[in-house]
């Protein structure tokens, strides 16, 4: 019992390491979503719903039709995937103009890797 209770101490203390979690979810890229092809109909930018953080974006709302980018740092790369883990890469595509994208299928993940 008394082994529980440390182990428990020490993963809230790891768990609320401040430095290393702000950079983690600082937005870096920004892009505009749509719900519709052509990148019309709703946008989802509601609250920073655009913003991208470092690695794998998970989209979680219904605008997965069609994207353009807004930013990103230059010699990041900015990929759009068919999953929701950035890792298809049977159907994917780099983000390399401001131009609008689709891949098709719903857009479930966005990454950025710098
Ligand atoms: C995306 O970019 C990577 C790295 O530059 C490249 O290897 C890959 O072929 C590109 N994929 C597509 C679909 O353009």
């Amino acid at each position: 019992m008394q082994y529980l209770a440390i182990f428990f101490t020490a993963f809230g203390l790891a768990n609320a390491a401040p430095a290393n979690d702000l950079a983690a979810r600082q937005s870096i890229a920004s892009v505009d979503r749509y719900a519709g092809p052509g990148c019309t109909g709703t946008i989802c930018n509601k609250a920073g719903s655009g913003d991208l953080h470092a690695g794998c974006n998970t989209i979680t709302d219904s605008c997965t039709a069609s994207l353009h980018l807004n930013y990103a740092p230059s010699g990041c790369q900015v990929t759009i995937w068919t999953d929701t883990t950035c890792t298809s890469f049977t159907h994917y595509a780099n983000i390399t103009s401001f131009e609008c994208y689709a891949l098709g299928p719903p857009i479930q993940s966005i990454s950025v890797i710098c």
